[in-house]
This record gives C-alpha cells, sequence and structure tokens, in this order.
C-alpha cells in the first residue's frame, strides 16, 4: 500500500512520524474517515469541512490548501487501486520537545492512508448489530474528532467481548452515541428519534445526510436525547457513520428488536443512502 506522509508518497513500509509527534505523546490531533465507492469519495467536502473546525478549535493550522488535500486523496485512491473502503486523513500538531503547553515553532504532521473495507455488501448489515450500552466515559468535547479514541475502543471491546458487535455510550441516563457511530431508534409510532447536536457527540457527516433523506421522504424525526429503556421498546434502531453507512442494530443489552430482523425504516434509509452515493 501506497500511503501519504508530509509530503511523500511512499511504500507503508517506509513512511515514518517523530515519536516526539504530539499527535503520538499527548493524542494532540484531529482526523476524518472518508468512504470511498467505486474509487470515488463521498460526502468529503463535509469531512473536510468539519475537519477545518476541528482544527480551528485545537489551534492547529491546516497544513494545506483544502484542495491540496482533496488531490492527494484521490491520487491515494489511485495509486491504491482502491473501489471500496475508506480513505484517512490525520492532522497532529507536529513534534517538539514534550510539554504541555503548544510549541511555538511545531509544523502540523499529515497522514494519509486508503483501506479497503467491504461496504455495500457487509454482512452485518444484512443481519443487524448487536449492541450493548456502557458508561460514556469521555471528555466533553466530543464534537472535536480528536485521535483520542481510548475511551471508544474500550467501549467497542467490552461489546466485542460480551458477544456483541458495537457499544452504545450512556450518560446522565442517555445514549449520547455509538463507539464510532451516531445512534437512532425508530418509536412503535414510526418516529426516528436522534440526539441533538451539541458538544456531547461528533456532529456526525451521515448522520446529517440520512436527516436530509429523512425529510426529504417526510418521515417523522425527533432530534432529542433517548433512554436505554425507550430503546429497549422502540420497534427498530440503527448507527450511521462514513464506513458503516446506516447500520440497522436489532438487538440492545439483550433486548430484541423488530424480532431480531433489520426494521424497514433502518433497510430503506441503508438503501436510499447508498442510492445517493452511488
Ligand atoms: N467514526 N460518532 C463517533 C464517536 C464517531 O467516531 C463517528 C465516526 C461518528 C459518525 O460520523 P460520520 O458519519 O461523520 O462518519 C459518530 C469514524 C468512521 C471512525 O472513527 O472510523
Amino acid at each position: 500500500r501506497i500511503v501519504y506522509v508530509n509530503g511523500e508518497f511512499l511504500p507503508e513500509e517506509s513512511a515514518t512520524v517523530s515519536i516526539f509527534d504530539r499527535g503520538f505523546l499527548f493524542a494532540d490531533g484531529v482526523y476524518e474517515v472518508s468512504p470511498v465507492l467505486k474509487g470515488q469519495m463521498f460526502d468529503n467536502d463535509g469531512h473536510l469541512v468539519r475537519l477545518q473546525r476541528s482544527l480551528s478549535e485545537l489551534r492547529i493550522s491546516l497544513p494545506m490548501p483544502v484542495d491540496e488535500i482533496v488531490a492527494i486523496q484521490n491520487e491515494l485512491i489511485e495509486r491504491n487501486r482502491l473501489q471500496e473502503g475508506m480513505i484517512y486523513l490525520q492532522v497532529t500538531r507536529g513534534a517538539a520537545d514534550r510539554d504541555f503547553a503548544f510549541p511555538k515553532d511545531a509544523k502540523p504532521s499529515i497522514v494519509l492512508f486508503t483501506q479497503t473495507l467491504s461496504i455495500l455488501d457487509s454482512p452485518k448489515a444484512k443481519k443487524g448489530l448487536s449492541v450493548i450500552t456502557v458508561p460514556d466515559i469521555r471528555w466533553s468535547r466530543r464534537d472535536i474528532k480528536t485521535v483520542g479514541l481510548l475511551a471508544q475502543s474500550l467501549a467497542k471491546q467490552a461489546a466485542l467481548d460480551e458477544g456483541a458487535d458495537d457499544a452504545w455510550m450512556v450518560q446522565d441516563g442517555f445514549v449520547t452515541e455509538g463507539s464510532s457511530n451516531n445512534a437512532f431508534i425508530v418509536t412503535q409510532d414510526g418516529k426516528i428519534i436522534t440526539r441533538n447536536l451539541s458538544n456531547d457527540i461528533l456532529h456526525g457527516i451521515t448522520r446529517k445526510a440520512v436527516l436530509a433523506l429523512v425529510e426529504r421522504e417526510g418521515l417523522l424525526l425527533e432530534e432529542r436525547a433517548f433512554t436505554p429503556e425507550e430503546a429497549y421498546e422502540a420497534a427498530e434502531a440503527f448507527s450511521t457513520s462514513a464506513t458503516g453507512f446506516v447500520m440497522p442494530v436489532v438487538k440492545i443489552d439483550g433486548r430484541i428488536l423488530h424480532n431480531g430482523a433489520p426494521g424497514p425504516v433502518s433497510v430503506r434509509l441503508r438503501g436510499l443512502y447508498i442510492e445517493a452515493a452511488m
């Protein structure tokens, strides 16, 4: 695989960053994951807008103009002949002597790589996910897409250790979001519910696109926090992300939804989203 690091396209074996990089020492950096279908990125503009917002919240400067980043993304997709999967982009504050204060003269590091994934024919999407709820132990700026992902990694592993597929995180009795996705339920009377935007969750690019489809289709929507108990009683549930698209959820903390099969609203939104991405 060819990757990109600070101005160079290199085989992954030869690509390096400094051990003093603040991304490594402080998780002082942000990232984006853009989906690739048929060799083309989807919703990349939204991801790049969010990247710039994350960077400005941390006062890290973008190492190059956005159109150059897009050119690098496209070149990497081509060089690796990526058909379906994702392109990862990370910007950190750069390398400097270890100090909690921001370094005066560090140059931001930028790294990009591609990864092949089966998005359309995902067996998980056909079967539906089983999720467990876990306490949300993250910091309070989850709107910033930082590389500090330990809490999410612990949540995901806790789910796998219990034989589930993913974890939904819970704060003060309400679901915030999934370990790497936004969480939705559909009530018995057909309302789609997902948590409203705030610093408590990542402002998902897929969430936004799916909400536009919900509106276009005239489906009922409530943007508000919901409890795990509401989710147990829901008609169906699903999650959204750049790599999962719309993922039906069929089990939450052992409670089975929609007889254990993906529900009609989830399946329909997944289909509409894929249609829009093709
Ligand atoms: N994760 N919430 C969290 C905590 C996430 O990490 C993600 C994305 C989302 C969904 O956002 P979007 O629709 O913009 O992908 C929500 C990416 C895919 C990842 O870390 O791999």
